[in-house]
């Protein structure tokens, strides 16, 4: 995370450095582009969902249950900022670059091959586009405005639309043995340069959760993000959010969920163990090794507010770590 490796990524050749203007019509080109994709996907006999078919699940009617009454400094954080500061290191840990059509132009998100395999009775595997719209007919998608803090200290308030991983679990039926779930990112060297240029970390990307953590009603399967939905730069076209926890668990662009009996190991516990443990709920009286965790920093506007334990949702879950 920060301070872990530096790289000189900021070199980014002039042709690149595109207009807003003509970068927001090539991302529309783009999503056309992906749309004539997944015809010829269905023209080979796959799953035909597209992420046109599902563009009416977007925007989601918003659960009232988590649709905090922002005011002063807590507001919605820009979706400028949102959408242009990410941690992605399949690409770069410059956090303002990952949108680039330098790296997102070649990441293609549809269509999206996912597995939902391990101790489970019924064992799922299709375009995730599939899954959204099954879970678009179950009445299951929904937006949430939740507070989502990064190990690094920055924050943001921002409206996800998804589904809760807990209709999942309910789909695939784990058999008792089943104690954890494991999430996997993309593996493409070829695609996305940070598996080459980062060779430290032990790729792909994974994460984990217990049982009870993935069944609680917080973890959220999202889809999209203000409205619309997910930009790949925030994880397309499915992520994981688990908004109790440091920003790191809530693991981007999936390709695999797996039900398994023993603790997974993930991406950052097998680099900094004791930086970044499996657990990670966000907690205030637990200074990181090389920083306080006490305040942190509101995307957007920069004002320091104090970190609240659980990230402000002790009510939903402080129960399962007594
Ligand atoms: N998932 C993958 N696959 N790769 C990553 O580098 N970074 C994590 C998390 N999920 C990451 C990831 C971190 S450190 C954070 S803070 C959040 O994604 C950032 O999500 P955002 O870009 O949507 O704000």
């Amino acid at each position: 995370m920060a301070n872990v490796i530096i790289r000189p990524d900021w070199h980014l050749p002039e042709k690149y450095a595109t207009s807003e203007e003509v970068y927001r019509n090539r991302r529309r080109f783009l999503s056309e582009m992906g749309l004539a994709g997944a015809g010829l996907l269905a023209a080979a006999g796959l799953d035909a969902a597209t992420s046109k078919d599902n563009a009416k699940l977007y925007p989601a009617k918003r659960n009232p249950l988590f649709n905090p009454q922002l005011r002063k400094p807590f507001v919605m954080s820009p979706q400028n900022w949102v959408e242009g500061y990410n941690n992605f290191y399949e690409f770069t840990t410059q956090k303002e670059l990952v949108r680039h059509p330098f790296y997102m132009d070649k990441f293609k998100v549809e269509p999206w091959k996912l597995k939902i395999d391990g101790l489970v009775k019924k064992p799922w595997q299709g375009n995730a586009q599939d899954l959204i719209a099954e879970m678009g007919k179950a009445g299951s998608m929904e937006e949430r405005v939740y507070r989502f803090r990064c190990v690094e200290t920055w924050s943001m308030i921002v409206p996800w639309t998804g589904f809760e991983l807990r209709k999942i679990i309910e789909k695939v039926e784990p058999k008792p043995e089943a104690k954890f779930v494991k999430f996997t990112t993309f593996f493409d060297p070829v695609n996305a340069p940070g598996f080459k240029n980062y060779p430290t970390y032990n790729w792909p990307y994974t994460e984990g959760l217990r049982m009870d953590e993935a069944l609680n009603q917080l973890t959220l399967v999202a889809t999209g993000l203000f409205g619309k939905p997910l930009p790949k730069q925030n994880g397309a076209p499915i992520r994981i959010v688990v908004p109790w926890k440091y920003g790191y668990k809530s693991i981007k662009s999936i390709v695999r969920i797996e039900f398994v009996t023993k603790q997974p190991k993930t991406l950052w516990e097998q680099a900094m163990p004791n930086e970044y443990p499996f657990e990670s709920n966000v907690d205030p009286g637990v200074p990181h090794p090389r920083w306080s965790q006490k305040f942190e920093r509101l995307l957007g506007s920069g004002v320091q507010v104090p970190t609240l334990k659980y990230n402000g949702y002790g009510k939903i879950v402080a129960g399962m770590y007594k």
